[in-house]
């Protein structure tokens, strides 16, 4: 009865999206970005214009692309300032679809771009294991969107089979030249979350309609094993539960917002 009850609380798009993904028949070799794309598409259905996209470490481009023919009125694209020049080669490729692109060279943790509730939609790829401090950086994001905006995070996990079905992050610090080998990570990654850690820092903040994303598992079972991805929704309103982990001490204090 409950799992009924579950199932009929959905919005109609997320069950169909859901039935899709049974009905899948496993593993079909598709770029797991595109098929990411394709799942956010769905959930969200029609755009109305004027919707206004972030998207952050575009690398490529080809993400840019695809969220562009969804015809954000606005795409703020976010980069650090070491991907500049790359970033620049493929933008100026982009011809008319370019006008709506607004590029900024900044740290979207720690540089004060934007204002709070300014997005419908935050696609997040490949970013967050690059940065140590996770629930934090989830916790920004989710500020950054309107409500009922949508949430695209994607994230390399912990390559430790025994710690890959915990809900624990992986430090490799100090970062060295043995750790880059034995986990194909750059020397820059020291915190490798696994896909349930992601999902509680996700529940942690606030976000509702939470689905884990099958695009790896599509493009292949191994990729699907050291990599996840979530979409989400920022809610309606605010939760007047928020604040409840420091509850014991009559305060009301938001997690992952310290100052
Ligand atoms: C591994 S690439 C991923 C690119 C692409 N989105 C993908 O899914 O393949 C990570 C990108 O995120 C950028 N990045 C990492 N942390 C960032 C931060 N705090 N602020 C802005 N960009 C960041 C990096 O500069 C890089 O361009």
């Amino acid at each position: 009865m409950a799992h009924l009850a579950n199932i009929l609380k959905r919005p109609f798009r997320t069950n169909v999206v859901i039935a899709l993904d049974r009905l899948h028949p496993g593993v079909t070799g598709q770029d797991y970005r595109q098929s990411l794309f394709e799942e956010l598409r769905l959930l969200m259905g029609e755009c109305d214009s004027g919707r206004r996209f972030l998207e952050i470490g575009p690398k490529d481009g080809q993400d840019t692309e695809r969220l562009l023919t969804l015809k954000p009125a606005r795409l703020d694209l976010v980069d650090l300032k070491d991907k500049e020049k790359s970033n620049q080669r493929w933008l100026k490729k982009l011809g008319q679809s370019r006008t709506q692109i607004v590029y900024h060279t900044a740290n979207v943790m720690y540089d004060r771009l934007f204002e709070e509730s300014s997005f419908d939609v935050i696609w997040c790829t490949g970013v967050l294991y690059h940065n140590p401090e996770q629930l934090r950086m989830i916790k920004r994001l989710f500020d950054l969107l309107k409500p009922r905006g949508w949430f695209v995070i994607e994230s390399a996990t912990t390559r430790e089979p025994l710690l890959r079905n915990q809900n624990c992050v992986q430090i490799l610090h100090p970062p060295s030249q043995d750790n880059k080998k034995k986990y194909h990570v750059s020397n820059n990654v020291t915190h490798l979350p696994s896909s349930l850690a992601i999902r509680s820092w996700l529940e942690m903040v606030d976000f509702e309609n939470i689905q884990k994303s099958s695009c790896h598992y599509r493009q292949s079972r191994v990729l699907a094993k050291t990599r996840v991805a979530y979409l989400c929704q920022r809610p309606d309103q605010v939760n007047t539960h928020r604040g409840q982990y420091y509850q014991h001490t009559e305060r009301v204090y938001e997690i992952g917002k310290s100052l």
